[in-house]
Order: structure tokens, then C-alpha cells, then sequence
């Protein structure tokens, strides 16, 4: 049975929501601001599920699964991934109307297996996971602009499908189709996309400490480049088109200076300043900027120190 009509309607949802924190917040926020009709929210902490249901004009607010609204027929789980699986379990024992009720979690690791104590009930189950970054307190005009990104969408039923697009639609967002065996690897793009980046600041951060500037001076100083740089990803024909510097340029001899310095200077950075710039080279050679012969160069400086890296955590091991 479908828990929502086919036609899904905005104003047909009765929502109730579970965690009341980053995403949930910025969730609720923007799916209220829409036409959602909010029934009640539970979070852990009551303080926060007061202020999410406050600010949604919501009277039902709990820290107890238990005081979810009956009437609810779209439940919204955005509690953190290591919470899911207990609160679903936990869900599964209550009085709710399973066979008319679609449950949403929002992980971009697990898929709606974590919700099988749900689907045994009856329940409709989606994984609906916006490939996007929600830090805390987000404003409600930044979440308008922050859900206008893609939402990758696993369910094993042709209604969750349905509703998931519904919602990514009416959050302003995309969709795109997981295959639940794949849910994994589209976690590791994510993390790569995300996670890597602010790794990657942080790389840059700790060579400029070496000239003694701060962390906070540091993210002043790189900003602007790591904007444009996106910027040019955005705008380039491919991903490699967007590639500049002595790698791109197949500048060997800088590339010679770098470990020269980096191994005087900071040479813990030595092994990850490697591996990124081999896949660099691939890059470069991916876009044609690069010869063969400049390539083998660079290729061969680098996989001499990713070699030296390797013996010396053999022989460390074997001690
Ligand atoms: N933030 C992001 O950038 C982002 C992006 C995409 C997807 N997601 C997904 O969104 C989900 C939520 O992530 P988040 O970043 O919003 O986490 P978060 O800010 O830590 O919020 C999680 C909320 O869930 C509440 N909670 C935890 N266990 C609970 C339980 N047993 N019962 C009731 N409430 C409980 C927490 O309450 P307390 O504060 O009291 O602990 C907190 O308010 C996760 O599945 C995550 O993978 C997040």
C-alpha cells in the first residue's frame, strides 16, 4: 500500500521528525518554509527538539520516540548514522500506522537496510542522502541554497522512489539513483569531495607554519585559490581542463626543488606530497598537457620516495 497518495501532494504529508540537529534543523526548516505539515519533533537533547519544534510552530515536541504523532505518514530519521539502526529498532515496537508510513534516514553510508525493522512492519523505506555539507546552526536562507545539490536516492520499492524525488525536488534539490551495492563507493566520492578538501587546506595550513603563519591567516591566504579553482572546475569541459601548475606545465625541476624542500622542512609531508602529485601527473597527462617524457621525469622522483616510504615501514614493522 502506498503511505502517501500517488499524487503526493505537498500538503498531504503529516511529517514528524527524529533528530533535531545539523541536516534535521536545516531539513525541517526548508521543508516547512514549502508547505510540509510538521505533526512533532524527538530529539535526545529536549532543549533542541523545543527550538526545532518552536521554530516550525510545531506544539508536539519530546525526547521520546513514543510521543511521535500517530497521524504521522512521512517519518524523517535524521539522527546521526550510529543511532539509525537503534532507533529504528526502537520504532519497530511502537503503535505507529507502519503500513501507512514512509521512513526517510539521510545517511550517505548506510542504505535502508539500516531500516529493515521498519520494512518488516510494512513501512516504506528510503535512503536520501544530499551530497552536501550542513554545518551546525545553518540559517534557514542558506539551507534554501545549500539543498540546490544533488540527492543520492536508494530505495528497494518504486513508492520510495516516488517520494524520495518529491522531497529532494520540493527541497530544490536533484536526484540521483544509488543502486544499493553501491552506496558504498558513492560514499568514498563524497568523502573525496568533501572531507579530502578541508585535508587538503589543512596540508597547506602546515607547510605556511613553517613560515609562521597562523591557521587563521592561513585560511584567509588560501580561500581565494581554492574558490577559483572551484570555480574552474565548474566551468572547465572536464575536470582535468581545470588543472594548472608545474605538474600540469611538466615542470620537473620545480617539482625536484619541492621535495628538496619539503624533506629539509617538513618531512612527514614528504609521502602524501608524493601519492597526490602522482595522481596529478595523471591528471595532467588525462588533459595532454604533459609529455610523455616530462611524465616519466616527475613519475620517477616521486615513485623513488614512495618506494623509500614503503621499505622504511617494512623494516619498521619487522623490528
Ligand atoms: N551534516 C551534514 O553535513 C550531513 C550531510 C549529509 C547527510 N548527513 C546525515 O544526516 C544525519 C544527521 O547528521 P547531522 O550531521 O545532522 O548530525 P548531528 O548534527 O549530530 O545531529 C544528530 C541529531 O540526532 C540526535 N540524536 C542522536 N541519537 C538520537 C536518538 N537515539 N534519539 C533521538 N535523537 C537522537 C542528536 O541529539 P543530541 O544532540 O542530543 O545528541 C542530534 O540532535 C546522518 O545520517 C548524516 O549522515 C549529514
Amino acid at each position: 500500500m502506498l503511505a502517501v497518495p500517488t499524487t503526493l501532494n505537498t500538503k498531504d504529508f503529516r511529517v514528524s521528525l527524529v533528530g533535531a540537529g545539523a541536516l534535521g534543523t536545516a531539513i525541517a526548516q526548508r521543508l516547512s518554509s514549502v508547505g510540509y505539515r510538521f505533526l512533532s519533533v524527538v530529539n535526545r537533547t529536549m532543549s533542541d527538539a523545543q527550538a526545532l519544534a518552536g521554530s516550525l510552530g510545531v506544539p508536539e515536541y519530546s525526547d521520546t520516540l513514543d510521543a511521535i504523532s500517530p497521524n504521522t505518514n512521512l517519518l524523517l530519521l535524521t539522527v546521526s548514522d550510529s543511532a539509525l539502526q537503534s532507533v529504528a529498532e526502537k520504532l519497530a515496537t511502537l503503535r505507529l500506522p507502519f503500513h501507512h508510513l514512509t521512513v526517510v534516514q539521510f545517511s550517505g553510508a548506510l542504505t535502508t537496510d539500516v531500516l529493515r525493522p521498519l520494512a518488516q512492519k510494512g513501512a516504506h523505506t528510503i535512503s536520501l542522502h544530499p551530497f552536501q555539507t550542513f554545518p551546525k546552526g545553518v540559517s534557514s536562507h542558506d539551507a534554501e541554497s545549500l539543498f540546490k545539490c544533488f540527492f543520492g536516492l536508494q530505495s528497494d520499492e518504486l513508492e520510495g522512489i516516488e517520494v524520495g524525488k518529491k522531497i529532494a525536488h520540493d527541497l530544490g534539490g536533484k536526484v540521483m539513483l544509488v543502486p544499493k551495492e553501491a552506496k558504498t563507493l558513492y560514499h568514498i566520492a563524497g568523502v573525496m569531495a568533501s572531507n579530502y578538501l578541508v585535508t587538503l587546506a589543512s596540508l597547506s595550513s602546515e607547510v605556511f607554519a613553517a613560515l609562521g603563519l597562523s591557521p587563521k591567516d592561513v585560511a584567509k591566504i588560501i580561500e581565494p585559490i581554492m574558490r577559483q579553482t572551484l570555480n574552474n572546475i565548474a566551468s572547465a569541459p572536464t575536470i582535468a581542463d581545470a588543472l594548472t601548475g608545474p605538474i600540469e606545465r611538466g615542470d620537473a625541476q620545480v617539482i625536484a626543488r619541492h621535495l628538496r624542500e619539503l624533506s629539509e622542512q617538513v618531512p612527514h609531508l614528504l609521502p602524501i606530497y608524493a601519492a597526490l602529485a602522482i595522481e596529478t601527473v595523471r591528471v595532467a597527462i588525462h588533459k595532454g598537457s604533459i609529455s610523455q617524457g616530462d611524465a616519466s621525469e616527475i613519475l620517477d622522483m616521486l615513485e623513488d620516495i614512495t618506494r623509500r616510504e614503503s621499505t622504511s615501514e617494512q623494516s619498521s614493522s619487522s623490528i
